[in-house]
C-alpha cells in the first residue's frame, strides 16, 4: 500500500527528547519494507513556543504560520535523523518536490507546506498527489469523542464517523496559528472531496500504526 502517515507534534514531542523518534524510526523502517510510507510531521510545542514570540513581536497570521511551518521542519529533520538510510534525506519543501522525491523509494518526510492550515491538511494534500490507499493521522488523544473527554466523564468515543459529520462537527472551530483543534477543517474537506480512507488514532502508542496497518480496530475510521 501506498501509506501517508501523520504524526502530531503533540506525539513526537511530548517530553521533547529522542525517545519518540527513535520508536518511530525504527517502526517506520520495518513497515517501509512492505509499503511505501510518506511522513509528515506536526510542530507541538516547540512550535507553538515560537509561534507566540513571533505574535509578541506584532507579527500577522501568515508570520506565524511561517514560523510553524519552519519547525515542522526541523522536526522532520529529527525524523530524517532516525530513518538514517532508509528514508530520503532531504524534507520537501511542498508537494512536487515530494512526488519526485518518491521516485528514490525511500520514506519520503515533510513538515508543512503553506500557511493558513496545519499538517492535518498537508497530509490530506499529500495523500491526494500520491493516491495514496490509506491515511493515518497519529495525534496524543484516541480519536474522536462527541464531546472533550478531559471535561465530561460521559463522552463517548466515536469509532466510525461519516466525513460529512465530521466536517459539520470541525465547522467555527478555530483556524489561527497553532490553535488547530482536534482535526483541522481543510484536511476533512480533502478527505470528503476525494474519499481517502483514513483512521485518526492515538500515537502515544507507536505500536498502534503497525495495528492500523494490520486491519486491527483502532481509532475513529472516518467513512
Ligand atoms: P501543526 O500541524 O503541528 O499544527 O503545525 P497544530 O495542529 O496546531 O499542532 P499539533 O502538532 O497537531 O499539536 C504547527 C503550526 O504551523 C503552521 C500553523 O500555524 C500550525 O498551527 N502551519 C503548519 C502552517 O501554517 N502550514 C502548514 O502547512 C503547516
Amino acid at each position: 500500500m501506498k501509506i501517508v502517515i501523520a504524526i502530531g507534534g503533540s506525539v513526537l514531542l511530548k517530553e521533547e527528547n529522542a525517545r519518540m523518534f527513535k520508536a518511530y524510526g525504527e517502526i517506520l523502517k520495518d513497515i517501509s519494507l512492505k509499503h511505501q510510507i510518506f511522513v509528515v510531521v506536526g510542530g507541538g510545542r516547540p512550535a507553538r513556543k515560537y509561534i507566540k514570540i513571533v505574535r509578541e513581536l506584532g507579527c500577522g497570521e501568515a508570520q506565524s504560520d511561517a514560523i510553524g511551518i519552519e519547525v515542522t521542519r526541523i522536526n522532520a529533520q529529527l525524523l530524517l535523523s532516525a530513518l538514517g538510510d532508509y528514508a530520503y534525506q532531504s524534507v520537501p519543501n511542498d508537494f512536487k518536490k515530494a512526488l519526485a522525491f518518491q521516485e528514490s523509494g525511500k520514506i519520503i518526510v515533510m513538515g508543512g507546506t503553506e500557511p493558513s492550515h496545519s499538517t492535518d491538511a498537508v497530509s490530506t494534500i499529500l495523500a491526494e498527489y500520491v493516491n495514496a490507499d490509506l491515511l493515518i493521522n497519529l495525534t496524543s488523544v484516541d480519536g474522536l469523542y462527541n464531546k472533550d473527554p478531559t471535561k465530561f466523564d460521559d463522552a463517548k468515543f466515536i469509532s466510525e464517523i461519516p466525513v460529512q459529520d465530521l466536517v459539520k462537527y470541525l465547522d467555527g472551530k478555530d483556524v489561527k496559528a497553532g490553535t488547530y483543534e482536534f482535526f483541522d477543517m481543510t484536511a476533512a474537506q480533502m478527505i470528503e472531496r476525494s474519499n481517502i480512507p483514513t483512521i485518526i488514532a492515538n500515537g502515544d502508542d507507536p505500536n498502534n500504526l503497525i495495528k492500523i496497518i494490520n486491519g486491527e480496530k483502532v481509532g475513529t475510521k472516518i467513512v
